[in-house]
């Protein structure tokens, strides 16, 4: 890995839109701090030599290519959890650090997970549209109460953990499947830690929590979907690729699925989708982190942890990728190991 410390002055380019705070923090370790966010790709191609640091959200693709043309970056920071638009192994063969905010966003995420589920479980979407429409239509929007319902969550990391405890509180029994969840942990969080196919099989509502990689790419897919409980209800504020929403359609077709409720896409954005038509599906323009207080503290921390890494070659209480998904150790993903290696 490269060390990044000397004394040279440092510049870090932001290259997505981001909380103001990122920039102020950057400004008050003296680092220079290059803001554009509304670039294009060529515009960050034309200017990503004179970095020492990248800051990006979703937006920003960083590829291979345009880290050939960074070579003094030593550092990319993700505002957010999903690090799906950087591509680590160019990153790591580089010798650039990747880090992530795990746990900045997670509280919104889980948040907005809950808010679909009960916006499915209600058609409140739909409800909403059709009184805004002038319409009455009270017979139409006949929901399904949560209270003493069975929440299936796939994936109890950071978001998983606190919307199992969210589900807690509104008297839901909550079982989950996360491979790297040891039994203790899930006596502790309250939950019954299963096997998928004892999850799909009893839960009413499954939720999705789990990053996209090969292990987890369509998790939900027509043989899954054919062994959940008829009139199950899924949400989705996780990854888009986690579904085949081919096979979702299907099942909310045939009456299979209940309701689902997504915030991510297999393509995003999404501009035009069947499932955008269906009376049974709401939908969010991923917009799970989209809080003021997430998109503060994802800013802020990755501004922190990128500056201090940029400084300081070492950070003690860092925030490393890897923590942020248990699942990705299981796949032999090299995310944590292209980060840890030297800091
Ligand atoms: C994340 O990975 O942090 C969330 O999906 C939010 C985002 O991508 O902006």
């Amino acid at each position: 890995m490269n060390t990044p410390v000397n004394n040279e002055q440092k510049t870090v380019v932001i290259a997505d839109k981001m909380d103001g705070g990122a920039e102020t923090i950057l400004a008050q370790m003296g680092i220079t701090v290059d803001s554009r966010p509304a670039r294009g790709e060529i515009d960050l191609e034309a200017v990503i030599d004179t970095a020492d640091g990248l800051l990006v959200r979703s937006a920003t693709t960083v590829t291979k290519e345009l880290i050939a043309k960074a070579p003094k970056l030593k550092a990319v920071g993700r505002a957010g959890i999903g690090v799906d638009n950087i591509d680590i192994p160019a990153a790591t063969q580089a010798q650039i650090a990747v880090m992530n905010t795990p746990l900045a966003n997670a509280t919104s995420t889980a948040e907005h997970a809950i808010a679909l589920m009960f916006s499915i479980a209600r058609l409140i979407p739909q409800a909403n549209a059709s009184t805004h429409a002038g319409k009455w239509e009270k017979s139409l929007f006949k929901g399904s109460e949560i209270t003493g319902k069975t929440l299936g969550i796939i994936g109890c990391g950071n978001i998983g953990k606190i919307v199992a405890d969210r589900a807690q509180g509104l008297r839901m029994n909550v079982c989950v499947f996360d491979p790297m969840l040891s039994g203790e942990q899930a006596r502790e969080l309250g939950v019954e830690k299963v096997e998928l196919s004892t999850l799909l099989e009893t839960a009413d509502f499954i939720t999705l929590h789990t990053p996209l990689i090969d292990a987890t790419r369509h998790i939900v897919n027509a043989e899954a979907l054919a062994s959940m409980k008829d009139g199950v209800y899924i949400i989705n504020a996780a990854r888009g690729g986690l579904i085949d929403e081919d096979a979702l359609e299907a099942a909310l077709n045939s009456g299979k699925v209940a309701g689902a409720a997504l915030d991510v896409y297999q393509t995003e954005p999404l501009t035009s989708h069947s499932l955008c038509n269906h009376p049974r599906v709401v939908m969010t323009p991923h917009i799970a982190a989209s809080t003021q207080e997430a998109q503060a503290n994802v800013a802020l921390q990755i501004a922190d942890q990128v500056g201090n890494y940029l400084l300081k070659g070492r950070q003690e209480e860092i925030q490393i990728l890897g923590n942020f998904c248990q699942l990705d150790r299981l796949a032999g993903c090299n995310i944590t190991a292209s980060f840890t290696s030297n800091i």
